[in-house]
């Protein structure tokens, strides 16, 4: 007996950097289990992600992880319809871990394989809080390794009409945030002290391309912040850690929430959802909805649980890929560079 699409049961597997990540979801949208074993801890002590020890790591925890988030759902392997896995983009040690899960799991219990595109499962993850939100939007996918502004086109179709030339957006928090002495992960540091500072102590500059009108550059910023530190320094002046934090902060949210408030408007798009680790930051989220309320722009985005990696978003995006006829089978390899439209 076929099952309504509603009904289907998807395993999402997520490990393309330092989480370990499994999830049940059930119709793409209802979750059933959430499990999410942070590897943050060992590599604060090296100031960033180290792959080769990500990679190990995930291997020791992945069926440990798929376990849970089984066990969490109050099912069994048998009810899952669908395995879902992120096979790209990301850190190439860490992927092969989850794909080879994913595949052999597939294999042994004879359940239909979907890779998903790690982006577009960031994307997805508005779904799950918002049951409404149904494409076509525009999405702001900014993460550590990624600032992307897309036009959903529908569940499967995206459009890029920005990216960053250089440093994502995430990656410059953390640059800054070491930088600063305030350590990793530098993004939700930088966002917690920048609430004592004043974002207007430091005219840092606003990033200007030469590419596309909403393409982003974020190594000017950064490399304003760390020239300001040098003289300083040379200067024997101590700095104001927050004001510093707050005014970079303010330099990299204005540009963000400025571009894609444009390309919104010149789409006639009056739908943002905002994706990835840094759509937690609560500074970039309070005027996203300042400027969306003057422009009758509705701007959402989904709770930080779901804006960090995991797998809930990596499940109901595969499960629109599987219902709109995408499957994988055993060659589904990991591929770093995977790029948003890429066939998977
Ligand atoms: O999406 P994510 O968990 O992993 C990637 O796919 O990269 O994003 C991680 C990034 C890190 O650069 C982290 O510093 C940043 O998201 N981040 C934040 C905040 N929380 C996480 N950046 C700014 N403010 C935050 N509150
Ligand atoms: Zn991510």
């Amino acid at each position: 007996m076929t099952k309504n699409p509603e009904d289907l049961i998807i395993l999402g597997i997520e490990s393309s950097c330092d989480e370990t990540a499994a999830a049940v979801v059930k119709g793409g949208r209802e979750v059933l289990s959430n499990v999410i074993y942070s590897q943050i801890d060992i590599h604060t002590l090296y100031g960033g992600v180290v792959p080769e020890i990500a990679s190990r790591k995930h291997i020791e925890k992945v069926d440990a992880v798929i376990k849970k988030a089984i066990s969490d759902s109050n099912l069994t392997l048998e009810d899952i319809d669908v395995i879902a896995v992120t096979c790209g983009p990301g850190l190439v040690g860490p992927l092969l871990v989850g794909v080879s899960a994913a595949k052999g799991l597939s294999y042994a219990a004879k359940k239909p394989l979907v890779g998903v595109n790690h982006i577009e499962g960031h994307i997805a993850a508005n779904y799950i809080e918002h049951p409404d939100l149904k494409p076509p939007f525009l999405s702001l996918v900014v993460s550590g390794g990624h600032t992307h502004l897309i036009q959903v086109k529908d569940y499967i179709n995206y459009e890029i009409y920005g990216f960053t030339r250089d440093d994502a957006a995430g990656e410059a928090f953390d640059k800054v945030a070491r930088a600063i002495g305030l350590g990793y992960p530098g993004g939700p540091k930088i966002n917690k002290v920048s609430k004592e500072g004043n974002p207007f102590a430091y005219d840092f500059p606003r990033a200007k391309t030469d590419g596309s009108q909403y393409d982003f550059s974020f190594s000017g910023v950064k490399s304003a912040v760390l020239n300001f530190l040098n003289a300083s320094k040379m200067k024997g002046e101590d700095i104001n850690v927050p004001d510093v934090a707050a005014s970079f902060q303010q330099a990299v949210i204005e540009v963000l929430v400025e571009h894609t408030i444009k390309c919104a408007k010149n789409l006639g798009e009056n739908m943002v959802a905002i994706a990835g680790g840094v759509a937690s930051n609560t500074a970039l989220r309070e005027l996203f909805l300042k400027r969306g309320k003057e422009e009758g722009i509705e701007i959402i985005y989904p709770s930080p649980v779901y804006c960090t990696d995991n797998a809930v978003m990596i499940a109901c995006q595969g499960y629109y890929r599987y219902i709109n006829g995408f499957s994988a089978d055993l060659s589904l390899n990991a591929t770093a560079n995977l790029k948003i439209g890429d066939s998977i």
